[in-house]
């Protein structure tokens, strides 16, 4: 597994705490099929989340221009254009990393198949202020999730450099442009009622479609977890210190009636790892 500094970056100055960074990724060296602590569970989550973001960030990026021409706040504006382009960046690599586990066995490819054809169906079915407002919800997930990554590093342990430090700059970036779509919803005159009421349906469906798809995967590769490898996963997304059981309490306060995505203040995280990137590019 190589530790070698295998990005290249290009930034834009940022004067509202959203940073377009281009980045390009090497997956060249990903050349175990099981790059994530030798656990397949564990890989094909990773795989299942990568697979679902190009669809899906290209549902938010869409959303969120629907509204756009309502929107007459400039810094606000300014900050849809770079949380546009963080989310082009992101998809442009995740593509690329799924190509390569394609390449590996993980049907990541396929899972942005399927994931485009249900937001296909999503957007035949639901408005536009819906959508959005899924958009919201999704991104409020996003965030709590990026937060964790960043405050649990030991979980990013064992993970293939190329990935881990693809995750961590998708982390910091969802964190640095997490209340845009909030504040769009909003300042169009987006209902909280709504939100909750597609919230509910999202926080039923998105860790059943993960972990289903995640298990497809598993099935799609013909890998079989050993008993180890299972308690391993379970301990990593549902034990005291997992994903599912931490992000629990973020996850609630978007109930609140008075709920911003930026009382959660990770800014001080954001600049720890910021650092922390630039010294693994920096070889
Ligand atoms: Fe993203
Ligand atoms: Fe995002």
């Amino acid at each position: 597994m190589s530790t070698t500094a295998d990005i290249s970056m290009s930034q834009t100055e940022s004067t509202n705490g959203i940073e377009v960074r281009r980045m390009d990724f090497s997956f060249d060296q990903v050349d175990t099929m099981d790059w994530y602590r030798g656990n397949p569970i564990l890989t094909a989550f990773i795989a299942v989340l990568s697979g679902t973001f190009p669809p899906g960030e290209q549902m938010f990026i869409e959303s969120v221009r629907n509204y756009k021409d309502r929107v007459t706040d400039p810094q606000l504006l300014e900050n849809v254009k770079d949380f546009t382009r963080q989310e082009a960046h992101h998809t442009n690599q995740h593509k690329l990393a799924n190509e390569k586990l394609e390449s590996l066995g993980w049907k990541a490819q396929k899972i942005e198949k399927r994931v485009e054809k249900a937001i296909a169906l999503l957007n035949a079915k639901r408005s536009k202020r819906e959508r959005l407002a899924a958009t919201v919800c999704l991104e409020h997930i996003t965030a709590i999730v990026a937060e964790y990554v960043l405050t649990h590093p030991k979980q990013l342990e064992g993970m293939h450099p190329s990935i881990k430090y693809m995750m961590i700059w998708h982390a910091i970036e969802e964190i640095e442009h997490k209340s845009v779509a909030f504040d769009v919803y909003m300042a169009t005159g987006g209902q909280r009622k709504t939100l909750l009421r597609i919230m509910r349906a999202i926080a039923v469906l998105f860790p059943t479609l993960t972990i289903g798809r995640t298990i497809y995967l598993l099935w799609a590769a013909r890998r079989m977890p050993s008993w180890v490898q299972i308690k391993e996963a379970w301990g990593m997304l549902f034990g005291e210190d997992g994903m599912f059981t931490c992000i629990k309490a973020p996850f609630k306060d978007f109930y609140r009636e008075d709920f911003h995505p930026d009382d959660h203040d990770n800014r001080a995280l954001v600049e720890k790892w910021k650092a922390e990137i630039e010294a693994y590019r920096a070889g």
